[in-house]
């Protein structure tokens, strides 16, 4: 079991050896026991105090020594988008992916999405999937492309990261910022589950305006694991995604050696059931973003390079209202996942584990039997449970990989959710 710090942007200190902290300052001439002090910067250093990220790690060697990388060639569904293809504002979905056996969740990453101009320009967002059913033991990975959230749908996940051991189950949601190196290991064997990678501003919690000061995702329960390491000479490989694509080194060492940290830039997790949901008790369906959870700000204010968003079991009071998504078309683009349950605009098709994407302004909303099934309830309270979906919003269009064009999980007749809809009947 790990010991976790609870709160959302703190500034934590922790030590995994009693005195391997430095106390009054960052970087003393002589750290405790010969450990070599590091600046992980996850903003600019002139950030305003309120953005600004950034943490100290105290390690058994410098994260500076490495030799060369080169080209990694596993993960080979793990790229970036193909920018030359025409993109067609077609609604898209894709059901679950199946473990390839002996793969690890590095191995096993397959990028469906990509939004924005990528890590280069610090824009953007992308969604990936992960099946896989092996430990990652002697290697590392870490991105210095984007911030992940980690979403598993089935399976526990064990995220042993320079900064501390993870524990996550599906329902929970994990943080990993930019930068920091972790490997994953598999408790029930095998494991499934998504990954938003955030190119953009880090995600804070959303402003929360006439709501109040609480509600939605509530700081306290952000959970940073207290510092752990490992000692492990020998092999070790640490794989780095750089400008979208892998670069493999050797380090001789386990990177995972941070004895001691401080700061405001660490990992987390956070469990979804935790959220206090907002909805309307008179009428109409209000806006998806009242189900924020995190968001990454663009330079526009309102218009989020990446809001992370959820559907989570709810009460559903209102009248004369249709409860459901409305239809709609959106200039922000959507990708929708599902953990558990079942997703209350579509009857069936949208399964745990497959992801759907609706691009800006392509018109969606519910299935015909959705649609019908909700213009014709009795609306008396009711309680949406038992489920889980998500939704990863960007300001910029999503961009299908072609990886995820030739997939056999693709939907090849997605539209026909929307198919046989009746004419409205006007008088006379
Ligand atoms: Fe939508």
């Amino acid at each position: 079991m790990t010991n976790y710090m609870t709160g959302f942007g703190n500034h934590f200190s922790t030590e995994a050896v009693p005195g391997a902290l430095p106390i009054g300052r960052n970087s003393p001439q002589r750290p405790a026991f010969g450990l070599y002090a590091e600046q992980l910067s996850g903003t600019a250093f002139t950030a305003p105090r309120a953005e600004n990220r950034r943490s100290w790690l105290y390690r058994l060697r410098p994260s500076a020594a490495y030799p060369a990388f080169t080209r990694y060639i596993g993960a080979p569904n793990f790229v970036p988008a193909n920018r030359d293809a025409p993109l067609a504002p077609n609604r898209l979905r894709w059901g679950p992916i199946d473990a390839a056996p002996g793969t690890d969740w590095l191995d096993s990453m397959t990028t469906i999405l990509v939004a924005g101009d990528g890590p280069l320009s610090q824009t953007g967002v992308a969604v990936h999937l992960y099946a896989c059913d092996t430990d990652m033991t002697a290697r590392a990975f870490v991105s210095g492309d984007g911030e992940l959230i980690i979403v598993p749908q089935a399976g526990a996940l064990t995220l042993f990261t320079e900064m501390g051991r993870i524990d996550l189950n599906p329902g929970q949601i994990a943080l990993i910022p930019r930068g920091v190196r972790f490997r994953v290991t598999l408790p029930d064997g095998s494991a499934r589950g998504y990954v938003a990678e955030n190119y953009g501003a880090p995600f804070r919690l959303p402003d929360l305006g006439p709501i109040g000061a609480n509600g939605l995702a509530n700081p306290r329960d952000f959970e940073t694991p207290v510092a752990w390491f490992e000692d492990v000479d020998g092999e070790f490989e640490l794989v780095q995604k750089f400008d979208g694509r892998l670069w493999t080194t050797q380090l001789g060492r386990s990177p995972l050696d941070v004895v001691a940290w401080h700061g405001n830039l660490a990992p987390c997790r956070y469990d979804l059931a935790r959220f206090n949901t907002i909805n309307t008790v008179s009428f109409d369906h209000p806006d998806p973003s009242i189900f924020t959870v995190l968001t990454s700000p663009s330079d526009t204010p309102g218009t989020a390079n990446v809001d992370f968003v959820i559907f989570p079991p709810r009460w559903m009071v209102a009248e004369d209202t249709f409860r459901p998504p409305w239809f709609h078309r959106n200039v922000m683009s959507e990708a929708m996942g599902l953990i558990t349950g079942a997703y209350d605009a579509k009857a069936d098709g949208f399964v745990p584990g497959a992801l759907s994407l609706h691009n800006q302004m392509s018109g969606h909303g519910p299935d015909v039997a959705s649609w019908e099934a909700a213009s014709t309830a009795d609306l008396k309270p009711h309680k949406i449970d038992g489920t889980m979906a998500f939704m990863v919003e960007s300001r910029w269009v999503f961009q299908p990989t072609e990886v995820a064009l030739q997939s056999a999980a693709l939907d090849p007749d997605y539209d026909a959710v929307w198919r046989g809809f009746p004419k409205a009947q006007l008088p006379g």
